[in-house]
């Protein structure tokens, strides 16, 4: 794509770095405009490089040199990381603790800025295991001639790499070490027992093949088959590529944030919304007891049905497959009546403010929303806002180390208490 700024691409100047942005990028000011940069802190005094002018009102840039460093700037431990490398991490160079603050920030100005809440107490709180090794699950890029990597920043070129440091080894080992000639890019997962399974996808990003090697490698490759996982104090069965949370102690603390929020009592009606292999339902379904109902929707048929075989042993439990959208919802919310809780943990792009109003209006006396996106959780809080729900609580957990990215989970309660 060509640059149709103010020609500012490839230019070089210094600039003093503002606050953190959604995004993984820092706001600093020059002549006027707006520069989005990569690879700096706030409060500190770097030369940057601009990597892209496409529009009049701001340009995106590199931090290439730094003149007056942050006290969180550390050494970067990704020998492929930094400006112009490898767009796989947005903060290698900042201290954890530093990076956690950072999200926390992020959250609260979303909520800010897109809900209308001032001053919300957010902190980020961090998991078991440290900044690095935690990516069960990633995809890599394939060059044209068959070499696995990661692609630059907002490009498509495919950075080469022999190693991803916060990828789990062995699924790192099993994409980075070898090569895959005619491929467009390769998933990998790598289970709680150690199976790695690696599907190779076409040009058009399809899957066409895939395969499952266990640990010890004494075993045969075999076809792509389930994966295990343990959260919540249970053992859990996914496709060996289907949705799980992608660090290995994120399941079981978000089960942990849910479980606190929901309170369930016996006897109460559950909806866990975008419900993948069941982790929610199937958690909360002990506390409802089999005088209650936990009702798990779900779009894709691979994960309701893992989410029927996890879910077997706990006869108030039902996987619903369908899509969570507004003539969906009415219809279930019709068969249901009113849910004691609903707990909806929606794709990146957030539930949107048909489904959260429509939720609003079934008069849940709680809903836990599960978010990896806080713009699209701040535009969805403030739909339920409208329609009568606050925000009562909300929790951050750094699920995705030297990236930008969060997880958090809100709960929302009615203005007017529904009555016990
Ligand atoms: C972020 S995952 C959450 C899965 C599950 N709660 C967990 O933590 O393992 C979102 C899930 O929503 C499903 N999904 C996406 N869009 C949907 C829709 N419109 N209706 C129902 N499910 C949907 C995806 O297939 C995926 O399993």
């Amino acid at each position: 794509m060509t640059d149709k700024g103010l020609g500012w691409s490839g230019r070089e100047f210094e600039v003093t770095v503002g606050p953190v942005a959604h995004g993984g990028h820092f706001v600093a000011r020059h002549e006027g405009r707006v520069v989005f940069v990569r690879h700096s802190l706030p409060g500190e005094r770097v030369v940057v490089r601009v990597t892209e002018d496409r529009h009049p009102g701001f340009c995106r840039a590199d931090a290439i040199e730094v003149l007056e460093a942050a006290p969180a700037r550390v050494e970067r431990p990704c020998p492929y990381s930094g400006p112009g490398r490898c767009g796989g991490c947005d903060w290698q160079h900042v201290a954890p603790a530093e990076q956690r603050r950072l999200k926390a920030a992020v959250v609260r100005e979303q909520l800010a800025r897109l809900a209308g809440l001032d001053d919300v107490e957010v902190t980020v709180e961090e998991l078991a295991g440290g900044p690095l090794r935690w990516r069960s699950r990633a995809r890599f890029a394939v060059d044209r001639s068959g070499a696995p990597g990661l692609r630059r920043h907002r490009s498509h070129d495919v950075v080469l790499l022999d190693d991803c440091p916060i990828t789990v080894e062995p699924a790192a080992a099993a994409v980075l070490q070898r090569r895959w000639p005619g491929a467009g890019a390769v998933d990998v997962a790598i289970d709680s027992t150690g199976a790695v399974t690696t599907t190779r996808l076409d040009r058009r990003g399809h899957p066409t093949s895939s395969r499952v090697v266990r640990p010890g490698g004494e075993l045969p490759e075999e076809p792509v088959g389930r994966a295990e996982r343990r959260a919540g104090g249970r053992d859990w069965e996914v496709e060996g590529t289907g949705f799980w949370q992608v660090h290995p102690a994120a399941a079981d603390a978000l089960v942990g944030a849910v479980a606190e929020y929901a309170a369930v009592r016996a006897g109460e009606t559950v909806l866990d919304l975008y419900a993948g292999a069941g982790l929610f339902g199937g958690a909360l379904a002990p506390g409802v007891g089999t005088e209650g109902r936990v009702v798990c929707v779900e779009a894709d048929p691979g994960a309701c049905a893992a989410a029927d075989a996890n879910l077997a042993d706990l006869p108030q439990a039902e996987v619903w497959q369908g899509d969570v959208d507004a003539e969906g919802l009415g219809e279930l919310l019709d068969e249901l009546g009113t849910p004691d809780v609903v707990v909806l943990d929606p794709p990146r792009s957030g539930a949107g403010p048909a489904v959260s109003r429509l939720l609003a209006g079934a008069g849940a006396r709680a809903v836990v929303y599960v978010a990896c996106d806080p713009a699209a959780l701040a535009r969805d809080v403030a739909a339920f806002g409208e329609a009568g729900y606050r925000l009562a609580g909300i929790r951050g957990f750094d699920a995705f180390p030297m990236t930008a990215h969060v997880e958090a989970v809100a709960l929302l309660v009615p203005e007017q208490p529904t009555s016990v």
